[in-house]
């Protein structure tokens, strides 16, 4: 059975409580940190942990942390990231629902590392029960001694808030959310200056996923080079996948990295295989904005070679045959689902996010969903595929912040594995709305 070091005792009854926690060995770390190892050690622990960023881009923690510039007399600031909105996307809210102890001593262990003594949660405005068992969650810290000033006797001070967000799926980019934090609109800036330079209030700051905070309790507990075990290759520690779609068994699991997709998806311990009994007929690993896999792709590489759940195996193959961890939002789609709907689905979901700011994003997000509309209900052309394509080269890389590319691979994907159905909504359209689908042949190369 794979270790769970994140979400073991979620389901222990009263564990969000601060006692229950504490019983269950929650800030341990905190005192670890705090009594015996000075601020760099911690930073240093999480260096040889190998921990990667868990909100998307898989930046090395560790890494991040020390491009914090330290200048005398100027304050610094951690800043969690829970905004979590990317669709498929659903397990940093799992655990601070579950575990919101977890995330408030990962928050003042990564803080003390940081010399943080302002911090703040930035929680999603929709998740306001989450926000509420947050509070209650804090105000239980302060009221023990792990909050405020000379925290366990250590003369270190902490301060943290919890603030919800814009509602917007922007304001989940960092740069957005602090400007969103600041009280403005959640529009991107520009980089750099990054945020480790200039972030929150124009003072230094580090802007990291709930899931990448909450690792650093284990990783500090147990000593980075022990996390670093759990895993393959640069893919270290566990990881926490949302499964959603066509499942036996959809739900959050915690995975060792390294574990086969083919297990994930129809292991006893995981998913159970796919629902109803039908066939697998796609997979998003990754969250709305990666790649699609087609069947063929989703438990073996091109290549041939198991597929495995790290961020290197999901990407083998770049964007022809692979695609990417993301933040493990694991949508799994049976015979009967049609990808160009689903496609049309997503492109919606991005034009009404898009900021505004770049008109590549702005327009060009808005014209593929409407081709998509077209294709969808039946009035589309092949001339349309061709465009959609070259609106997708025109966003890709031309925008401030990666909202754009999030919007066009999910696209490109979609039309590179699944031209023919495409196709076929253009060449037989009624045929097509019956939702007769079934499974497209591998090409000959696959
Ligand atoms: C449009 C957009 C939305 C994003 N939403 C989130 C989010 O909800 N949560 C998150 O942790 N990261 C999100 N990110 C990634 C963040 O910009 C940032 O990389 C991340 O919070 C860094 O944390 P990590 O290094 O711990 O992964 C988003 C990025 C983009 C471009």
């Amino acid at each position: 059975m794979a270790r769970k070091l994140l979400i073991e005792h979620a389901d222990v009854q009263g564990i969000a409580s601060y006692d229950v926690y504490r019983k269950h060995g929650g800030y341990a770390s905190v005192e670890k940190a705090l009594k015996n190892m000075s601020p760099d050690e911690v930073v240093e622990e999480v260096k040889k942990s190998g921990l990667r960023g868990r909100g998307g881009a898989g930046f090395p923690t560790g890494m991040k942390w020390s491009f914090l510039a330290k200048p005398e007399g100027v304050e610094r600031h951690l800043v969690c990231n829970a905004d979590e909105s990317e669709p498929g996307t659903f397990k940093d809210r799992y655990l601070m629902e579950k575990l919101p102890h977890l995330l408030i001593e990962g928050m003042i262990t990564s803080s003390y590392a940081l010399g943080a003594r302002r911090s703040y949660i930035y929680i999603r405005g929709e998740f306001m029960y989450v926000l509420r068992i947050l509070e209650k969650a804090i105000a239980e810290a302060y009221a023990n001694g792990m909050l405020g000033k000379n925290i366990l006797g250590s003369g270190y001070d902490l301060d943290l808030v919890v603030t919800p967000g814009g509602g917007a799926y922007i304001c989940g980019e960092e740069t957005a959310l602090l400007e969103s934090l600041e009280g403005k609109r959640g529009n991107p800036r520009m980089k750099p200056p990054f945020p480790a330079v200039k972030g929150l209030w124009g003072n230094p700051t580090v802007v990291n996923n709930v899931e990448s905070i909450a690792a650093v309790v284990p990783i500090v507990n147990e000593g980075g080079e022990a996390y670093a075990k759990i895993g393959i290759e640069r893919s270290t520690g566990t990881k926490l996948i949302s499964a959603s779609g066509n499942l036996v068994r959809p739900g959050v699991y915690e995975i060792e990295l390294g574990l086969s997709v083919e297990e994930f998806i129809y292991g006893d311990d995981y998913c159970r295989g796919i629902a109803n009994g039908k066939k697998l007929k796609a997979c998003i690993p990754g969250g709305s904005s990666v790649p699609i896999l087609p069947h063929y792709l989703v438990t073996k590489t091109a290549a041939g070679t198991d597929r495995l759940m790290t961020y290197e195996s999901l990407a083998d193959g770049g964007f022809a045959s692979g695609s990417m961890l993301g933040s493990g939002g694991f949508i799994v789609f049976d015979e009967d689902q049609c990808i160009v709907r689903n496609t049309w689905n997503f492109a919606r979901f991005y034009a009404h996010e898009s900021c505004g700011q770049c008109s590549p994003c702005r327009e060009g997000t808005g014209w593929m969903e409407k081709v998509l509309y077209r294709l969808e209900h039946g009035h589309g052309t092949l001339e349309d595929i061709s465009l959609l394509e070259e609106i997708n080269k025109k966003i890709e890389g031309n925008t401030i912040c990666p909202l754009g590319d999030a919007a066009a691979w999910p696209v490109a994907a979609a039309i590179r594995h699944f031209r023919d159905e495409f196709e076929w909504h253009v060449k037989s359209p009624q045929e097509a709305q019956s939702r007769n689908y079934g499974l497209i042949q591998a090409p000959l190369e696959a």
